[in-house]
């Protein structure tokens, strides 16, 4: 794992841009969009990069992470319309080339898997970008999650409902969802996990120095070979090795 230590949200934000800015500066490609707090400092700066530098997502394949069951698209709270509030509508994506699980499908078993095999006929994504949960979650991978899973179904941490209560009408957050699974997230060329806040500093410390376990799903990430984690002072604040990740990412920065 790459580890780098920002002063800022901002700074996380800037670092997790450079990424992907380089990729898209390489040619056509295809990212996993995480929904979320995590990631706005993200995607604000990417936006930015759009309108003053010109950035341009018109060759960029977008796949969301997940989407809540019995939502559909269209719904102000599905991750769909989260993920075009808050970066897809402000920057030359075309639509047809935004793809999320479909919440509202009859058939939910079957379009997990259709979106696992898009993903795949896309190529596979180069960049995937990433928040963790508080419990260490990655997607709506609950804890216990299979560390090979593909996309599919999964009931939601009852945490995680508590986390997510504040956007919906009392009683009616979502139990299910659809989620690419942690051997899709995986498979990504490149992994680029942002983690803001001392909410989340106990889940980065399992994800990054704990043991490989289902009971931190984002522990998987240490199978990853080209796996980045971009923390802000707070969410790396229970690490145990900052100076060796302090040291390394001095002399990764002159290469
Ligand atoms: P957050 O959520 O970015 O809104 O904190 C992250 C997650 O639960 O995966």
């Amino acid at each position: 794992m790459q580890i780098i230590l920002c002063d800022s949200a901002e700074q996380v934000g800037a670092r997790a841009a450079d990424l992907v800015e380089a990729r898209l500066r390489q040619g056509p490609a295809v990212l996993g969009l995480a929904t979320g707090g995590s990631p706005a400092s993200t995607y604000e700066e990417l936006i930015r990069r759009h309108r003053e530098e010109s950035l341009s997502f018109s060759q960029v394949t977008a796949f969301t992470l997940d989407e809540y069951a019995g939502l559909p698209a269209n719904h102000e709270q599905s991750y769909h319309s989260t993920i075009r509030r808050e970066f897809v509508d402000h920057v030359d994506l075309p639509l047809e080339q935004l793809l999320t699980p479909r919440g509202d499908a009859a058939d939910l078993v079957t379009e997990a898997d259709r979106y696992d095999a898009a993903i795949v006929a896309a190529g596979g994504i180069d960049i995937q970008i990433l928040g963790i949960g508080a419990n260490g979650h990655i997607g709506f991978n609950e804890p216990t999650s299979s560390l090979a899973s593909r996309t599919r179904v999964k009931t939601l941490a009852g945490a995680t409902r508590a986390d997510n209560a504040r956007f919906f009408p009392e009683g009616e957050v979502p139990r299910l969802c659809l989620t690419q699974g942690l051997g899709t997230i995986r498979d990504a060329k490149r992994a680029v996990l942002v983690a803001l806040g001392e909410n989340k500093a106990n889940a980065v410390r399992a994800m990054v120095e704990g043991p490989l376990s289902a009971h931190c799903p984002a522990s998987v990430l240490q199978l990853h070979q080209h796996a980045v984690i971009i923390l802000d002072p707070a969410a790396a604040s229970q690490l145990s090795l900052l100076d060796y990740y302090r040291e390394a990412q001095e002399l990764n920065d002159q290469l």
